[in-house]
């Protein structure tokens, strides 16, 4: 992982993640993101459940979700959106993208922010 240009950063190379695959991005000054492969799509969101402190990265990738590994709780890795009880608050998801064979995430622009709940 490497800083492209202020918060955009380097993840890792594409073709290290297969189709349903998942990988926690751990971050010196912020809490860690889930960067997930969805065909030859990237999709970035918090890592960390908004139910708990569960790392979605050790969660179940089925169908475009992830399910917590805590209480089973799923998110559209799409959108953000919490589709299953217990997690009903939405995930931050950030704009994912490949670049010269690299996958890149840009954190200055967060999305899915309005009707979060931080507290777990
Ligand atoms: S911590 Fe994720 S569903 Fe409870």
């Amino acid at each position: 992982m490497s800083v492209v240009r202020g918060a955009r950063i380097r993840a890792c190379a594409a073709d290290t993640l297969q189709d349903g695959d998942v990988r926690r991005i751990d971050l010196p000054d912020r809490s860690p993101i889930a960067l997930f492969r969805l065909g030859e799509q990237f999709f970035a969101t918090d890592d960390t459940c908004t139910h708990g402190a569960a790392s979605l990265a050790d969660g179940f990738v089925e169908d475009g979700e992830v399910e917590c590994p805590y209480h089973g709780g799923r998110f559209d890795i799409r959108t953000g959106a919490a589709t299953l009880h217990p997690c009903t608050a939405p995930l931050r998801t950030y704009p994912a993208g490949v670049e010269l064979g690299e996958v890149v995430i840009d954190l200055t622009h967060a999305v899915a922010d309005e009707g979060r709940n931080d507290e777990v």
